[in-house]
């Protein structure tokens, strides 16, 4: 090890020590861990319950527009004819996506015939009957699905959203 290698070893071993932190005008008492839950609850907020639709609304495998949390997010319902994960109704085969694209916000197009929603953007790929997941494309995170509950009405209700919306900063609205 050169001299000058042993003085930066010096150095970082003595900072982290606190001595350097001192010496940085940083309390060594102040530091203290952020509990798990308080560091990821920074980010959630309550969703607004929204009524979308009636279960009589949907037509098997036809995509209806809706928006939620608010009218700047557009997104569609789908009844899919089989038993989803998130699928709500009588067969569990009700869902609901943002049709806004996670990676750069382009407007999703559904594809019925293997029931994913497809960016014309950078051509990412989402698996509506596997909860949004992503099976293609440049995108870094899944198609955020919407939590439904369904009511003895048939009323669809969103009730929050499981992953951010693109142009969001947070899952803070
Ligand atoms: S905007 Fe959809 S893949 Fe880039």
């Amino acid at each position: 090890m050169s001299r000058c290698d042993r003085m930066v070893d010096v150095g970082r071993r003595r900072f982290m020590s606190g001595a350097g932190l001192a010496a940085a005008g940083v309390a060594v008492t102040s530091i203290t861990p952020i509990p798990a839950q308080a560091a990821t609850g920074a980010a959630r907020v309550d969703y607004p319950v929204n009524r979308l639709a009636n279960v009589r609304d949907l037509k098997l495998n036809e995509p209806l527009n809706v928006s939620y949390p608010d009218a700047n997010a557009p997104g569609v319902l789908l009844k899919l004819g089989k038993l989803v994960p998130g699928g709500v109704g009588a067969e569990s085969d009700i869902v609901g996506f943002t049709t806004i694209c996670p990676h750069k916000g382009f407007t999703l197009n559904y594809g019925a015939g293997d029931r994913t929603m497809n960016c014309p953007g950078h051509y990412s790929r989402f698996d509506c009957e596997a909860g949004g997941q992503q099976i293609w494309g440049q995108a870094t995170q899944n198609l955020p699905q919407y939590v439904l509950r369904v009511d003895d009405k048939g009323d669809i209700y969103a009730e929050g959203v499981d992953e951010l919306l693109y142009g969001r900063l947070s899952n803070v609205l």
